[in-house]
């Protein structure tokens, strides 16, 4: 555990301080500095990971600030091209903190395996066959990978259901629900589903088609919840409570349309996936599952609450599938994922979804929070303006000298950099 996470002037040192001071903080060894400096993934580890090969692709990776989550203080590694995300996370944390932190909760470890059966004569009579030998069923799922079930995991629940359906005719979806506890658990799911498949059609009768993990983790939720006192969200000519106010207005155009709905869920996943990539963890698996639970009544909508408590304060809660594993896949095979599972220093999976719950708040509110106010562009103007200088080809004290004008200007585009850098060359030419 770090003493805090709250590191005064963090952003204005340079990137070796950074370093320093993390290593410092969560006591990495010389491999592991190392290995921050160099991005960690060697060619020849690639090439065990994924096929055909060519190299590797580099992305910053950046610490956010100020987390304090159930009393705990985090520093959260996390792996994202788009600017101001970092920053923003640190920020909604420091006003998060203001208000005693983040407090999170979340469900076990549990997945769902799908099995698909057809060619069914009678499928509510398989349907009866198969909640028959339920016990059975899932014996024979725990005995298929007994480390699992030795750590406490494996087989809760067996759910069937018909579908009838005019292409194929009736189906049974078999459901089994599975706890793979610190796993992401796609590996394990996937091989118990296969391995159950000609029980399943022993006794159904019918044919099994698909027999894979459903990305829809609803069994597998984490939750967050952070009180920001109204005083805290004072900015410039807005008033604390009328800050509030407007964020309630965000949240409920949000709840009302799906076109902003996306867009405010995108700002919450840009917070949980740079921590689930920093963590080696599959993001599309939790992004296509984020996306399904937003949908989960019909309607896509807003993971996300925010409302008013009776001190005028605002609340903001999440909660949403968090399939992340701490053990298996790339978390253990990619240097930088374990070292940011070791700056992170969680100690289950379940504690690493909770906390990506909270980073996942964290972004949702400081997106609101500018968007409420003075809008997007003004923060983001800066770090734009610096990887259009940079694009622009600008080396070096150009790219200072290029943002400086082109934020003075209000002009951030790659035409007026590759002007303004033409200009300044030929001024030091001269
Ligand atoms: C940009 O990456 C994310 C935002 O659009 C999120 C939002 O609109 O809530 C700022």
């Amino acid at each position: 555990m770090k003493d805090t996470s709250q590191i005064s002037g963090f952003y204005r040192l340079t990137t070796e301080e950074r370093a320093a001071t993390v290593s410092r903080l969560v006591a990495l060894s010389r491999t592991e500095q190392d290995a921050l400096e160099s991005g960690g993934l060697e060619l020849d580890r690639a090439n065990r990971m994924i096929e055909n090969v060519i190299g590797v692709y580099d992305l910053p990776l950046g610490v956010a600030t100020n987390f304090l989550v159930n009393g705990v203080d985090y520093l959260i590694p996390m792996v994202i091209e788009e600017p101001s995300v970092v920053a923003g996370a640190s920020y909604a944390a420091k006003l998060a903190r203001a208000g005693g932190g983040f407090v999170t909760q979340s469900t076990p470890s549990e997945m769902i395996a799908q099995i698909q059966v057809l060619d069914l004569v009678d499928p509510w009579s398989a349907r009866f066959a198969l909640l028959n030998e339920t016990g059975r069923l899932l014996e024979f799922a725990d005995a298929v990978d007994p480390v699992v079930v030795g750590v406490g995991g494996g087989a809760r629940d067996l759910e069937v259901h018909v579908i009838s359906d005019s292409r194929v005719g009736p189906m049974l979806e078999v459901r089994l629900v599975y706890d793979c506890r610190d796993a992401m658990g796609a590996n394990v799911l996937n091989t118990i589903a296969e391995s159950l498949a000609p029980e399943i059609e022993r006794i159904s009768g019918g044919r099994v088609n698909l027999r894979i993990v459903s990305n829809l983790a609803e069994r597998r939720l984490a939750r967050a919840r952070c009180v920001i006192p109204s005083e805290a969200l004072t900015v410039d000519a807005f008033p604390g409570e009328a800050v509030v106010e407007r964020i309630l207005e965000a949240h409920a155009f949000a709840l009302a349309t799906p076109y902003r709905a996306a867009t405010h869920n995108k700002g919450i996943m840009n917070g949980v996936d740079a921590v689930v990539v920093a963590t080696g963890n599959d993001w599309r698996a939790i992004e296509a599952g984020a996306h399904a639970y937003a949908a989960r009544q019909g309607r896509y909508s807003s993971l996300s609450q925010w409302e008013k408590n009776q001190h005028g304060h605002l609340v903001g809660t999440l909660e949403m599938p968090v399939a992340v594993g701490t053990v298996g896949g790339a978390t253990r095979v990619h240097p930088t994922a374990k070292l940011a599972l070791k700056i992170l220093g969680v100690q289950s999976a379940r504690e690493l979804a909770e906390v990506i719950a909270a980073v996942g708040l964290a972004q949702n509110l400081a997106a609101l929070r500018a968007l409420a106010t003075e809008g997007i562009q003004r923060g983001h103007m800066q770090l734009h303006a610096r990887q259009v200088a940079i694009a622009a080809g600008a080396e070096g004290d150009e790219v200072d000298l290029l943002v400086q004008r082109m934020v003075k200007e209000k002009l951030v585009r790659a035409d007026r950099a590759n002007a303004l850098l033409a200009e300044l060359r030929e001024s030091v030419a001269r």
